[in-house]
Parts: C-alpha cells; structure tokens; sequence
C-alpha cells in the first residue's frame, strides 16, 4: 500500500446515473448507514457525475475537522438550498463576504445574556404546549414530531422576529412549514438527479419554486411590518440584523440578507431542535431508568414552580440525556467539507482539491473506539460533564451534532436552552407512555432526520389539573387537588357499572396479559366489582391508586419488563420507604421456564416490592408457566379461588348470584360487509416463495416479503406475523353452528372485549381474524359448556373433564372448545358465548434469515411448517395458524407483520473485524444466521477483512432438509463463514464427520471453537428448546476441558454452568423456542 494510491471503495453505479439508486430516495440516510457497514468507514458514490466521499470513523472525522486542510463545502444538497437562501449564514461559501458581516453582525445576538434574555418567551410557546396536552387529556395519542415542530417554529419565529405563527391555536400546520418541508426534500433530490432527467420532474421544480415564493414572501412580510412597527424590542435577532454594523467592514446587512437569514434561522433552528426533543422523547420511553432519573432531577431542582434561567445549569442529567440523543441521532446527520488542496485522508486515499466529502456523523458517533463495545446503547451517564470533557479530550471531535469550526452551529445556545426548558417543564408537569409499546423507530427524512409515526400519550402528574397547571406555568401558587383528581388514565376508563371500583394494569408485549387483564374486567361485576381502568403498568407509574384495589397482571423478558411496564418498575424498585401503604393490591404473573434464571421474574419483583413498601397484599400472587400452555385455565382458577374470595372477604361484597355466568356477547346477523383490524401491524407484501426440503420430508419454506414502507430490520431481529386461522377450522366451526357461508354480524357488549363491536362483519372474518380456534379449552370455558347442556350424561361427563380429568384428558392432548363442541353435537352454546370464550388471536414471531445490506426493504423467512395428526385423536389434524398461513401465501398475497428487534445480544459483533463468531443452529434456527452471514459476506465483497466465523448445522439428510447449502457454500468461498455439520439421520456422511446432533459436532470442533473463543468469540444458539438444552451441555462440557486445558483449572460442571450464565447475553446468546 502506497500512501495515495489506495483507491476508495464503493459500489459501481450506472452510466450517467452513477449510484442514484443505490441510495433510498425517501430516507437516503439508511442507505448511506447501510453502504457504512458494508464497505467500512470510507466509501465513494457518484450522483450523475458528482463524486461524493464519504467518511464514517472517528479517526477520520477527527481528521476532516481540520480547519486548516478542509472547509465547509457547498457542493452538496445546500448547493439547492442556496435557491431560497443564497448566501444566508448556512449556506454562504466561506469566500462570499455576507457571510462574514452576517456572522459577526449576529454574534453577540447569539451570546449568553442575549439568549437568557429570550427565556421568558420560549417559557411563553413551551406554556402553549403543555396546556394544548394537558386539556388534550390521556385519551388522546400525541403526533410528537408534529407538536415540537409547532413549538420550536413558535419559538424561533418568537424570539428572534417578534412573530406569533400561533400554530398551536390552528389545526392545521402554518403553511410557511409544508413549503420549508417539501423545500428540504426535493432540495435533497434534486443534487442526486442527473441535470438531464430534470424534463421528467416539471412537477416538482414548479412547486419548488412556488415553495421557495412562499417562504421568501413569508419573510417579507415580517421584515416590512418590523420596518412599519419598530419596536422597542432591543434583544431580538431581527433588530440585530436591522441596526448592526459588522465591526470589521463597516458595513451593515442588506434586505435581501436579511431575508435570506430569517429563513435560514427558520429552517436551521426549528427543525433540529424538534427532532432532537422528538428524539429525546423516545429514548426516554424506551429507557425508564434514565426517564425517572431525568424526572427525579426536574423535581429536585425545579420543584413545583416555574422552570427559571437558574435552574438550566443544574439540569446535568437531562444535559446528559439531550447530549446522547444527540449522538444516536443527530438531526443534522451529517456535513460536508472539501480539501482545500488535494490531499491524503486516512493515510492513504487521495482527495482532489473541492471534492465533497460527508462527515456522516450518524455513523463516526458510534464508534466503538471511542463509545467502547455498548457504543449503540443510549446510555446518557457517559454524557454527564466530567465524562463528557473526558471523552473529547481523549477523543477530539467525537461528538459533532452542531457542526465544526467557524462554521459549527451559531444557534447551538439557543436550542440548547429551549430543549432544557421544554423537557424539564414537560417531566415536571406530565407523565409519558408510548401510545404504542411496541413502536420502532423508523425516521423521516428532509435536510434533517425526525422520528416518523410516533405518538405518545401524556397525564396530568399527581393532583394537577389544567387549571392548576396553568397557575403553576404562570408562578402563581398551585392549587393541589386531591389525588387522583388528574385526567383520568390512559383512555382505557371502564364503565362503572354498579361495583365497587378497582383498577387493573398489565404488562405485556404479545398480549396475553392484556387478554387477562380484560377477562379480569369482564368477569368482575358478577363479583361486585367494577374496572376503572385496564390500562398499561406505565400509566401507574407513580400514581398507583391507593383508593381502591389495584390487580397488576405481567410478563418478563429476558428478565425484564415487558415494553409496557419499564417506567413503572424501574420507579417502584428505586423506592425505599413506605410509599406503598395505601395501596392494595394482588398480582398474576405470567412466564416460562425455559428462561430459568428469571422465570416470573417481574411479577415476584413487583409482588414483593409493593409488599416491602408497605402495600397490603389482597391475595397470593398467581403464576403461570407458559410452557404448559395453560395460562387461561391457570388464570381463571388464581381468579376462582383465590383473587375473588380475598376481594370478597376483604371487601365484604357478596358475589352475585351469576357469579360464573360468562358475560355472553349479544350477536345480530346482517349482510353488509365490513373488516377491521386492530393489530399494531402493517400490510406487507409476499415477492418470493421456495420450498427448502425435498417431497416427502416434512415441509419447510422461505419467503421474501417487502417491507412496509420505512420498516427497518437489523439482521437477528424477529418478524412479528399477525396471521388468519386455517379455512378448516373456519369452516368446522361454522359448520358446527350452523351458520350459512355469507353470514354477516354485529357484536354488542356491555363488558370489554377483543372483538370489534358494533360494526357490520362477516362471521367468517371474525373465525377466521380475531381469535384463536385451536387452543386448548380452559375449565371455566368446559364449564360453560356444561351449563349449555341439558343432558346429565355429557354434563357430568365436561363436569369431569373440567376437574379431575383436566390434565390429561384436554390439557396434555390440547383438546380445544371447538373440538368438544364437535364431540358433543347436543351441546346448546349460543354462537355469542362461544365467541366470548375464545382467547383473541395472536401474533407470532419468526427470525428474520435475510440482512438489511443485501435489501433493506425485503426480508426473508424460514420456517417449518406445523402440521400433524392431532394430539387429541380427531379425525381432523393438528394445523398450526400463522405457520400454514404463511406457507399458503403466493406472490403478490399481501400479510399484516411488524418487525421486533430481538435481544442486544443477538445480533453481529459491532466490531466485526475483530470479535469472531460461532453460530450453533439446528432445522429453521439457521434462520437468523443466514441473515449474518449474507452480511458478512456483503461486508467482505465491499473489501472489509472480518474475524471468522463458524457455523455448526444440524439436519437429518443433506438430501432431505439441508437448507441453503448453495449460498452457504458460496458463502464460505468467500471467507464469510465456515460450516460444520451434522447429520441426524446420515451420520456416516463424509461431512458430518459421524456427528449425529450438533451439539456432537460442536464437541467434536472444540479446539476450534477454543482458539476463537480465546480471541473473544461470541456464541448464539438457535433451534427448538431440546436444541438449546443440548447445545448448552455440550459447551459446558466442552468450557470445562478448555479451563483444565489452557489455565491448568479443575473446574466441576456446576461451577462451569455458574461462570457460562454470567455470560449470557453478554458472549452467549441464545434464541430458543418452540
Ligand atoms: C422469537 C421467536 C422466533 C421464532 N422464529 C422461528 C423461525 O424463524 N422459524 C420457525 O419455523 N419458527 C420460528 N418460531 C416459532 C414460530 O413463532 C411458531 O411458534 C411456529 O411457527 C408455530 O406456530 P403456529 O401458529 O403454526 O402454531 P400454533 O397454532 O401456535 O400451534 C402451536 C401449538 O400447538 C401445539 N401442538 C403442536 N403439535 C400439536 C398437535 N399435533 N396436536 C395438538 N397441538 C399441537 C404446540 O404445543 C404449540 O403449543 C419462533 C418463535 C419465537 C418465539
Ligand atoms: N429464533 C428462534 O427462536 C427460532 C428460529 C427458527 C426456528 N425456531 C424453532 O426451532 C425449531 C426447529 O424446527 P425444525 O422443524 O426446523 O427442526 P427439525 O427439522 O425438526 O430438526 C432439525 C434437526 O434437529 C435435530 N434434532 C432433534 N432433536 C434434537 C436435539 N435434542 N438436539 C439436537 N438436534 C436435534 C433433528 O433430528 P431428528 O429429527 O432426526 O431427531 C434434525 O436433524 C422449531 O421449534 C422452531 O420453532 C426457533
Ligand atoms: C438541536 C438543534 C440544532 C442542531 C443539531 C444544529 C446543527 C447544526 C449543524 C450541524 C450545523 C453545521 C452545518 C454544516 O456545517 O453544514 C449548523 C449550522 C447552523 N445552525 Fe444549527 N443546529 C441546531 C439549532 C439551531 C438553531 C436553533 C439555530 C438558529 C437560531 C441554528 C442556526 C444555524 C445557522 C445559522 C448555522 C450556519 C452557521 C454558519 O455556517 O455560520 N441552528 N447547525
Ligand atoms: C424473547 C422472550 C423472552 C422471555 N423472557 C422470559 C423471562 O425472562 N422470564 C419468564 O418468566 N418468561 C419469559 N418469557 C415468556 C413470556 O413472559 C411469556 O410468554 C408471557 O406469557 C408473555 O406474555 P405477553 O403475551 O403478555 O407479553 C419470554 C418470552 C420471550 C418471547
């Protein structure tokens, strides 16, 4: 390697066009993280002709920050801007003089006093907002992006010209904003389309140019009504600009100017600080530890008053969190400088003089040389003052959100004091959930990146109402209500019936807490009892009722709480008197013993911590092993005999007399035909179809499935399915009720239900949509059938099936209702009941077997296919739903999915080069490392070197079910990864080296898998749970001979098993299911 010869990598793109598309025109910034990842920290693009590098690691940031060899350059998208702006402060070449006299005119506008001075009036449109969401109340989902837009516009246009847009008094966005937005995008576009096609986007231009008219005359207006109204207002950047004088030249700003830099701090000021508050709120949803610490802080410095300017300082933590929001997303992404002679970057690839090169800070703000192995973990401790000046002294230009040098952001005071504000104001006075626990951040893109699709939902915090807030915002004393008197919580207010009120929350990421949280509610006024709210663990968070009863219903993940439930635990186990002596309450976990380590670890924790801070425990915690399949017949029995009698006798209510009648649904015929679907998943669309396994064997398919539109995935992710019953369980049950084919229904209930109400649909949607036909029947639901049935003989006989017979005659073979209903034709059940028993349908989740570097807009699966003769006997066989669904799909079917990211362990090393890996996989677990090594071998065919990579497979034949042996063989030629096999039922095979399970196989390679894991290699399990168990002594078994091999360590299993589990997730990574 010569220094300046090595040529930069990149893809090779088309004549003219170059690599226009190679680049995602909606979110070019996904597509430039992708080519980041693939090709390493410096590549190459050409748009139509314009070179373009781009650059990615800290070293070379740090190197590009260098004023003396690079200057800002313009080439890029800001060239377009420049058509609205010209030489406004952002966009000016660095030669153009009205850059300077712009800079040093507005200077001191930007200092200190000046922009403590604008506190009172960001305090003015920040009040605006939390009054619109205090009146707003819980109920209703906040457009978050949508809201900080309106306030940072408000904000900006307030305090730098004296201008009210008033957006928060109008529905619908100024329209100053839709022209700086569609402005911004096609600015974008316009640098990466060739010159030549522009005939094909007279469309576009025509608005363009309209949108530029409206901005400008939008600008004209506040400098004329400034000009006809002087005012008195000496602080404000708009009288800077009119009567400053650049202290160098003399000379003062012309109109023109003036204009060009009122829109430019419109666009620059309002924009990146609504995407960094937008930001910020998300990471604090998604990461309760740091929203209670950040909340702690506001109640500690600010307390109940106005925030004022001497509280700003004292706000280290959510500096903290501002600054980490920061660095995962920066909402300017990147900036571009040129060399100012040719030049030599990296060591070693030459630059010519002016060429573009992208700082792409998305990316160099990730890097683990610097953030360390946890760098993609938002983790604002590490931005607290003494590490954040310890980091940029070690690190010199590691953290670049606004910019560099001379021409890094002058507005950084300004949005640094108004997010301090707003965020301190908004933690003082609400609490946040996620409208969707579940969401993902996807991004929308113009010249700056925002969160796209996220909605929050925000209440009153403990005895503030609007009108006390409103004093509060004002500095007058606040009234305090007594507790409670908030907007009520979450939009999930029951009806009160006539019982005694209590509340119910819940857990929950898949939704069978939530399924047992409303069958609670549902059940509860045969027992004289009436469900406030049925809402979400989060919506308790400090702020559980201690008025009335409170049943908390929750699942574990990996040891932690479900996405509903983070806030709320994280606060409750940070407490350390007796805050909790008011409250009585009861809780029914749900878990599975596969996660043996933290099985039902979240229920026992919040049982235990409300009983430690004093909260009266109604009754004993019920548990549920999921693994057993029995959770709602596990439910209803914690319910029967121990929650409703503790609530009874506690309470002294008698429960009444139809205390075990099941709230029936009431069900009208109809024919107009209507569907919804209430599921928190998007259409997408089936491109490619393949069986894996040859005829005759047992059946195994891929698909590949276009994404919904700005749907990310990172390889090792799970794709959640919502999928529709088999047609023949449809048709049995129709069948068995003796409904006609083109039925159409309208369900009506007084309680809660899964089931869409009051809206005209087919019966066959409903079967076929809404619930699951093949679960095995709960006790309470045979129950129901017995009362159904005249018939002493078959009463007694589903009397004993559900008692002593339960285990294993329904349980153990997973009879279901429908199939009990068929086995006794004399069973009267109304069709309303029957619907009411049924659990509502689930999603399911697959590992995604694709990587976004080979697509980022398709994903592949690769699943088994669940069908075999029923466990029960019946003549009918076992149809697995959302595995059947999927493999009746054909190109062109559409499906309703979401992806979900799986555990931070499961995914590639950040530091591909240099951490190896070892994949363990059996069947379909090959399915997420498919997706890593198509990554891998994407990485390596950009040039990138990788540490290797071992993958161990299991198949019964290679000629029967042995999957993706040509890419995985194409693959290894590469160097991507280097298989070993096993043979279940071809031991002798000459590749499986007589190893039968891959556990053996893994045994069978230890030295290998012992000279990577000494180079710190990471392991990850995938396949069925007897897969998982067997894997997991074979690498006992092999850990503990490494020990006694290379440190001369006698170490017993027990100790080795002890040592491996600290380990999990941290080098070893399992996915096991089944
Ligand atoms: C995170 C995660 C990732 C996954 N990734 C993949 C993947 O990549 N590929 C893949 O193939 N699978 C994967 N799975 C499994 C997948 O989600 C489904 O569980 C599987 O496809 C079966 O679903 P189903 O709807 O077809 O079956 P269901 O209708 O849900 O039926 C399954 C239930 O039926 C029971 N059952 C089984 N046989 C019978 C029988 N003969 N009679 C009566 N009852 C019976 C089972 O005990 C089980 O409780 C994954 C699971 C998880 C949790
Ligand atoms: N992310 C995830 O969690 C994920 C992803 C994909 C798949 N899965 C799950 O993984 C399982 C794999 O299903 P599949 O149908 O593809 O597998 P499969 O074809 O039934 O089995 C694959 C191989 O594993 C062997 N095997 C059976 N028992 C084993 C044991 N105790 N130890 C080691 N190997 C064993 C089989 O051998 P014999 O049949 O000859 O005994 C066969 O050779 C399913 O349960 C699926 O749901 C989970
Ligand atoms: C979180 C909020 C903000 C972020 C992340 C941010 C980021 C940046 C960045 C990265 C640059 C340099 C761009 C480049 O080199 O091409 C910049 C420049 C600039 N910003 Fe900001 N900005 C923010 C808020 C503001 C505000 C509130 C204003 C106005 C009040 C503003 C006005 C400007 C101006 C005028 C420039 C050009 C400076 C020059 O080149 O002289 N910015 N900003
Ligand atoms: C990825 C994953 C991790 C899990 N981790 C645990 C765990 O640590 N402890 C536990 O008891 N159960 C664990 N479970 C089981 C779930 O808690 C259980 O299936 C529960 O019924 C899910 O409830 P929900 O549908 O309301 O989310 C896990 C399940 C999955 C899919």
């Amino acid at each position: 390697m010569a220094n300046g010869t090595e040529e930069i990598p990149g893809p090779t793109g088309l004549p003219f066009l170059g690599n226009i598309g190679t680049v995602d025109s909606e979110v070019p910034l996904t597509s430039f993280l992708n080519l980041a990842d693939q090709y390493g920290p410096i590549y190459r693009l050409n748009f139509a002709g314009n070179p373009v590098v781009f650059c990615s690691s800290w070293e070379l940031i740090n190197e590009l920050c260098d004023e003396k060899r690079f200057a800002k350059s313009i080439k890029s998208a800001l060239k377009e801007v420049r058509n609205a702006v010209h030489d406004g402060l952002f966009t000016a070449k660095m030669d153009e003089p009205n850059w300077g006299i712009a800079h040093r005119v507005l200077m001191p506008a930007f200092g200190p006093l000046s922009i403590a001075g604008m506190l009172d009036e960001m305090h003015d449109i920040a009040s605006q907002l939390a009054m619109k969401w205090a009146r707003h109340g819980s109920s209703v989902p906040i457009m978050v992006t949508e809201d900080f837009t309106r306030l940072t516009l408000d904000t900006l246009a307030l305090c730098a010209m004296g201008y009210r847009f008033n957006s928060f008094y109008h529905d619908e966005m100024h329209p100053f904003i839709e022209a700086m937005g569609s402005f911004l995008t096609e600015s974008g576009s316009r640098f990466r389309r060739p010159p030549i096609t522009s005939m094909f986007y007279r469309d576009s231009t025509h608005k363009y140019f309209e949108d530029i008219d409206l901005m400008r005359k939008t600008a004209d207006e506040v400098l004329k009504a400034r000009k006809e109204n002087p005012t008195d207002r000496n602080k404000d950047l708009l009288t800077a600009m009119l009567n400053g004088t650049d202290p160098k030249t003399g000379q003062k700003m012309t109109d023109s100017s003036i204009i060009d830099n009122l829109i430019t701090f419109l666009i620059a000021g309002h924009e990146t600080t609504s995407g960094l508050l937008s930001f910020a709120f998300y990471q604090l949803l998604k990461h309760p530890e740091a929203y209670r610490k950040a909340q702690d802080e506001v109640d500690e410095v600010v307390g109940t008053g106005p925030v004022k300017i001497e509280h700003l300082g004292q706000l280290k933590y959510i500096a903290a969190v501002l600054r980490e929001t920061l660095r995962h997303s920066p909402t300017i992404s990147q900036f571009s400088v040129a060399p100012i002679q040719d030049e030599i970057i990296g060591g070693r690839y030459k630059v010519p003089k002016d060429q573009p090169i992208v700082l792409l800070l998305a990316k160099s703000q990730m890097d683990t040389t610097v953030y360390g192995k946890d760098a993609d973990q938002f983790v604002p401790e590490r931005m607290l003052d003494e590490n954040f000046d310890k980091l940029n002294k070690e690190f010199p230009n590691c953290w670049k959100p606004f910019g560099n040098g001379a021409r890094a952001c002058i507005g950084r005071p300004f949005a640094w004091q108004e997010a301090l504000l707003v965020t301190a104001m908004l933690l003082q006075n609400f609490n946040f959930l996620m409208d969707d626990p579940s969401y993902q951040l996807h991004i929308k893109q113009t010249l700056t990146i925002k969160p796209k699709g996220f909605y929050m939902r925000c209440s009153l915090r403990e005895g503030l109402t609007a009108t006390t807030l409103e004093h509060r915002l004002s500095g007058s004393e606040p009234r305090m209500d007594a507790h409670n008197a908030g907007v009520p919580v979450a939009g999930a207010a029951a009806k009160n019936g006539n019982g005694r009120p209590f509340s119910i929350y819940f857990g929950s990421n898949s939704g069978t807490c939530q399924g047992l949280a409303n069958r609670l509610a549902q059940d509860a006024p045969s027992h004289g009892f009436a469900a406030r709210v049925v809402d979400p663990l989060d919506a308790a968070y400090r702020d559980v009722p201690s008025n009335e009863p409170v049943a908390i219903i929750t699942a574990s993940y990996e040891g932690q709480p479900p996405d509903n439930a983070g806030l709320f635990v994280n606060w409750i186990t940070s407490l350390k008197a007796h805050e909790m002596e008011k409250v009585s309450y009861a809780v029914f976990g749900c878990g599975h013993h596969d996660w043996f380590e933290t099985f039902h670890r979240i229920p026992k924790l919040i049982d235990s911590m409300l009983d430690e801070l004093g909260g009266n425990r109604i009754a004993q915690i019920g548990l549920s092993d999921a693994a057993k399949g029995e959770i709602f017949t596990d439910f209803e029995t914690w319910e029967d005999e121990v929650f409703w009698p503790a609530m009874s006798e506690k309470y002294g209510i008698k429960q009444s007399a139809e205390a075990e009648a099941v709230p029936a649904l009431s069900v009208e015929f109809s024919t107009p035909r209507t569907s919804s679907l209430r599921q928190d998943v998007r259409e997408a669309c089936i491109v490619d179809v393949k069986t894996l396994s040859a005829p005759g064997q047992p059946l195994k398919k891929h698909l590949e499935i276009k994404l919904p539109t700005d749907m990310a995935y990172r390889a090792g992710d799970y794709l959640v399915v919502l999928p529709l019953n088999p047609k023949q369980n449809v048709i049995r049950a129709m069948r068995r009720f003796q409904i006609p084919w083109d039925a159409h229904m309208r369900i009506r209930s007084d309680g809660r239900t899964n089931l869409p109400i009051n809206e005209s649909l087919s019966v066959d949607d409903v079967l076929g949509a809404y619930v699951e036909l093949g679960q095995p029947a709960t006790k309470r639901s045979i129950l129901s059938l017995a009362e159904a049935t005249k018939g002493t003989q078959v009463k007694e006989t589903l009397q004993n099936l559900a008692g002593n017979d339960y285990a294993a005659e329904i349980s153990a073979k997973r009879v279901s209702l429908l199939e009990l209903l068929e086995r006794f034709p004399e069973i009267e059940l109304p069709f309303g009941t029957f619907l009411s028993l049924l659990p509502p349908m689930r999603v399911r989740q697959y590992s995604i077997s694709s990587s976004p570097l080979w697509n980022p807009l398709h994903v592949t699966l690769t699943f088994s296919i669940l069908e075999s003769p029923s466990l029960s006997g019946t003549e009918h066989r076992y149809i697995g739903v959302a595995s059947n669904f999927l493999a009746n799909l054909g190109v062109g079917d559409r499906l309703h999915v979401s992806v979900r990211p799986s555990h931070t362990a499961f995914h590639l090393p950040l530091d591909a080069a240099h951490t190896p890996i070892v994949c363990i996989a059996a069947g379909t677990g090959i399915a997420p490392f498919r997706g890593f090594i198509q990554e891998r071998a994407a990485m390596i065919g950009a040039g990138r070197s990788l540490a290797p990579c071992l993958l161990f497979f299991g198949c019964r034949d290679p000629d029967a079910d042995e999957l993706y042996r040509d890419d995985m063989d194409r693959w290894q030629a590469m160097g991507a990864v280097d298989m070993r096999f096993a043979y279940s039922r071809r031991a002798d095979h000459p590749d499986a080296a007589g190893c039968k399970y891959v556990q053996h196989r893994l045994y069978h390679d230890r030295n290998d898998v012992g000279r990577l894991w000494e180079k710190g290699a990471r392991l990850y399990v995938c396949g069925s749970r007897d897969v998982g168990e067997g894997v997991h002594q074979a690498a006992i078994k092999m850990m503990a001979g490494f020990a006694k091999e290379h440190d001369g360590q006698e170490m017993s299993e027990v100790e080795v098993e002890k040592w491996f589990q600290g380990l999990r997730n941290v080098r070893y990574a399992t996915d096991v299911f089944d």
